[in-house]
């Protein structure tokens, strides 16, 4: 069984955007939208782990650019097909936890990352994305709750904490992925000392998370 995440999603991303077109979660996938676009309204956008450009193509609608990025260069290829608004879109291969420093983004998306980082490297991976963008910039994360059900149940949890499911592909091969489920707590914990402004967004099957890296004095 392959536990390798960057592999999975390799061979997932043919049909990676199944996953949008769960009957129960289609209102929240309809409130979602609306709260982004109306977050990133006329703002610069660095998005990582874009994937197949799902959310892309949302946020494009009132952003002014994106910058999608994505570890997968075949989950790229198939986010370049769609079109996009009058945003101007381009995209790049970024591993999230070596991120360009500093870049000109205003702003930073991230959908469904946040759940797949273990549990020891979520400081690493914060540190990588708050200081990729501008001082003052919005940082913005969204993932799922656990939802009895909906999500493919937690086979295993490891000694840190990690909590890890089994999913299965259209060609029949099974892979073991991480796939944690953080408290609000757990999140502002993280971050309320380092970050300001946050704000936590709890709707049914995903929360939405934004706050802002400091201006420097
Ligand atoms: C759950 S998908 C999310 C895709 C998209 N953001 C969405 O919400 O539809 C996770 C994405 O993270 C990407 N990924 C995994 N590890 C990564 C890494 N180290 N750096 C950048 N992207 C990574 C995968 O290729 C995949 O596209």
């Amino acid at each position: 069984m392959n536990t390798d995440l960057i592999t999975y999603y390799k061979e997932r991303a043919n049909e990676y955007e199944n996953i949008y077109l769960k009957p129960e979660r289609q209102d929240d996938l309809k409130s979602a939208t609306l709260i982004l676009q109306n977050i990133f309204t006329n703002r610069s956008i660095f998005e990582i782990a874009c994937g197949t450009g799902f959310w892309t193509e949302k946020i494009a609608q009132t952003s002014t650019s994106v910058f999608a990025t994505d570890i997968n260069k075949e989950l790229i290829e198939i986010a370049q097909q769609k079109k996009y608004g009058k945003a101007s879109v381009s995209f790049g291969i970024e591993d999230i936890y070596q991120l360009p420093v500093k870049t000109i983004y205003e702003s930073l998306f991230g959908g469904f990352i946040w759940s797949h980082i273990k549990l020891q490297d979520i400081d690493k991976f914060l540190e990588s994305v708050n200081n990729s963008i501008i001082p003052g910039g919005l940082i913005v994360f969204m993932d799922n709750n656990f939802v009895e059900g909906s999500n493919h149940p937690i086979t295993g949890t490891d000694d840190a904490g990690n909590t890890f499911q089994k999913r299965k592909l259209e060609d029949g091969t099974t892979h073991l992925v991480i796939k944690n489920f953080p408290t609000e707590i757990f999140i502002k914990t993280k971050l309320n000392e380092i970050v300001s402004d946050l704000k936590f967004i709890n709707l049914k099957f995903y929360w939405i998370l934004t706050y802002k890296i400091p201006a420097k004095n």
